[in-house]
C-alpha cells in the first residue's frame, strides 16, 4: 500500500480517515474496527480474566517506509507525542535513497527443558543418555511438533547446554528447536517442552525442572540495513555525529538503554497495533543487546565516503496467527493495513521500524535535540491534562506556545485565560 501520503498529518481525522479506506479498498464502514469501541467488553472478557474495561491508546499512521522495494504502511500504537512523526520524517529521507533493506531468519523458537543434577559428573552422564537416546527423544519431539510439521515446521533440532554454578554443582538445560511456520510460537514450544520433558527424565533418570521456551530467540533474528546521503540528514558533520552517538550506545550500556528504548519505540508500537506480544519482543531484544556481557546499542551506524549507512540486527518472535489476529477486529484490520506480510517479512519490516526510529532519535538528538519537537505536541496532552476540550486544545497549545517555554502551568493558566474571555 502507498506509504507516502503528502500532507497527511494537516488533514482532518475525518479526511485521514476517508484516505486509508480508499487505499484499503473497502467500505469505509469498516474503519469501525478503529473506534474507540471496537473491543465489546463481552469480546475482552473472553481474551484475559478478571476483566472490568477496555484501554484505548490512539493508532497512527507512520509513513514514508519502503523495504525491500515496496511501500508499507505501519500502523502504530502509542501513547508518546513524537514517534509516530519522527519514525514517518526518518522513513522519509531513507525513501529518498531506496529505503530499507530487511531479512528475517525462518522462524525457529528455543524450548527449554531443565534436568536437574548434583553437578557436572552428572551432567555429562546425562547428556551421554540423551545421545544414546537420541531416536527416541527426537520421536517424542516430531510427535508432539506434528502439526507445524504438516505445515512445514515442527521438530528441527535438540541441544544440551552444560552450564556451571558459580555456587557449586551444576546445570543441565535440553534445547528443543522448532520451527513454528506463521506463529509467534510461545504456545506450540511450551507444549513441545511439556510432552518431550518426561521422555528426557525417563531417558536421564533426571527430574524434570521448568519446560517452558526461551525469549531470547537468537535462532530468530531479523536485520535491516540502510545507506543514504549524508545530505538527507542534513550534512557531513551530522553524519559523523550520528556514528559518535552510536558508538556511545555501544560503549555505554547507560547510554545503550536510552539507545535502545528508542528504537523499541516503533517496534513496540507496531507490535502493540497487531497484537504481538512485545512484552516478549522486549526480553528477546535487551537479553540479546547484553550478549557478550555488557548491554550494547543494537545498532551500526558508520559513514563511507558520502554516505551515512546504518544496521540493525535483534530477535523477532512474532506472528501472524494465533494470539489477537483473529479475535481481536482492530487487530485484524491493522494487520491489513501493514499489508499482511508473512512472520518472516513482518520481522523484517519491524527490523526497519526498528532502525528509522533510531535514526529519527539520533538526527534530533545531535541537532536541534528532541525537546523542541517533542514538547510541542506534549503541549496537547497537557491541554487535556489540564482539563480542556478537544474544540479548545488547538488555542489554549498556540496560547501557551506565545506564553513561551510549554510547561503544565503555562497550559492551564492559557486555558483559565481562554474561559475567561469565552
Ligand atoms: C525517547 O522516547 C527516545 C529517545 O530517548 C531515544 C534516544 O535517546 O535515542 C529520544
Amino acid at each position: 500500500m502507498e506509504s507516502r501520503i503528502s500532507g497527511f498529518y494537516r488533514w482532518s481525522l475525518a479526511e485521514r480517515r476517508t484516505a486509508l479506506a480508499q487505499l484499503l479498498g473497502g467500505p469505509e464502514g469498516e474503519l469501525g474496527a478503529l473506534d474507540p469501541g471496537a473491543l465489546p467488553l463481552e469480546r475482552a472478557d473472553r481474551l484475559i480474566e478478571n476483566v472490568v474495561g477496555v484501554l484505548g491508546l490512539p493508532v497512527g499512521l507512520g509513513l514514508n517506509l519502503r523495504v525491500n522495494g515496496q511501500d508499507v504502511l505501519v500502523p502504530m500504537a502509542v501513547e508518546e507525542p513524537s514517534v509516530v512523526a519522527a519514525f514517518s520524517n526518518a522513513a522519509k529521507m531513507a525513501r529518498g535513497a531506496g529505503g530499507f533493506e530487511a531479512q528475517a531468519d525462518p522462524p525457529i523458537m528455543i524450548g527449554q527443558v531443565q534436568l536437574m543434577v548434583r553437578d557436572r559428573a552428572q551432567a555429562e552422564a546425562a547428556c551421554a543418555r540423551i545421545e544414546a537416546h537420541r531416536d527416541e527423544i527426537e520421536g517424542a519431539a516430531r510427535a508432539a511438533t506434528e502439526r507445524l510439521a504438516r505445515r512445514g515446521g515442527g521438530y528441527v533440532g535438540l541441544q544440551t547446554r552444560i552450564l556451571p554454578d558459580p555456587e557449586g554443582g551444576a546445570l543441565l538445560v535440553v534445547h528443543l528447536l522448532v520451527n513454528v511456520c506463521e506463529a509467534m510460537g510461545a504456545n506450540a514450544v511450551n507444549t513441545a517442552c511439556e510432552q518431550v520433558a518426561p521422555v528426557l527424565s525417563a531417558c536421564t533418570g533426571c527430574q524434570v525442572g521448568l519446560r517452558i521456551l526461551s525469549n531470547l530467540t537468537d535462532r530468530r533474528l531479523a536485520r535491516a540495513k540502510v545507506r543514504l546521503p549524508v545530505q538527507a540528514v542534513g550534512g557531513a558533520q551530522v553524519a559523523l555525529k550520528i556514528y559518535e552517538a552510536d558508538r556511545f550506545a555501544r560503549l555505554d550500556p547507560y547510554r545503550a538503554a536510552t539507545h535502545n528504548k528508542g528504537i523499541m519505540n516503533g517496534i513496540d508500537a507496531v507490535a502493540l497495533a497487531t497484537g504481538n506480544d512485545w512484552r516478549a519482543l522486549e526480553a528477546g531484544v535487551h537479553a540479546f543487546a547484553a550478549r557478550d556481557g555488557q548491554y550494547r546499542g543494537l545498532t551500526r551506524w558508520w559513514v563511507e565516503q558520502d554516505f551515512l549507512q546504518g544496521e540493525i540486527e535483534l530477535p523477532m518472535a512474532l506472528g501472524t496467527v494465533g494470539g489477537l489476529s483473529a479475535s481481536h477486529p482492530s487487530v485484524t484490520l491493522l494487520r491489513r493495513i501493514l499489508g499482511a506480510p508473512d512472520a518472516r517479512s513482518t520481522a523484517g519490516i519491524f527490523a526497519a521500524v526498528g532502525l528509522a526510529q533510531n535514526l529519527a532519535a539520533l538526527r534530533a538528538l545531535v541537532d536541534e535535540g528532541i525537546q523542541q519537537g517533542h514538547m510541542a505536541l506534549h503541549a496537547k496532552q497537557l491541554a487535556l491534562a489540564a482539563g480542556a476540550e478537544v474544540h479548545e486544545v488547538e488555542e489554549v497549545v498556540r496560547r501557551a506556545k506565545a506564553g513561551g517555554a510549554i510547561a503544565a502551568s503555562g497550559v492551564q493558566k492559557a486555558l483559565a485565560a481562554l474561559r475567561k474571555e469565552g
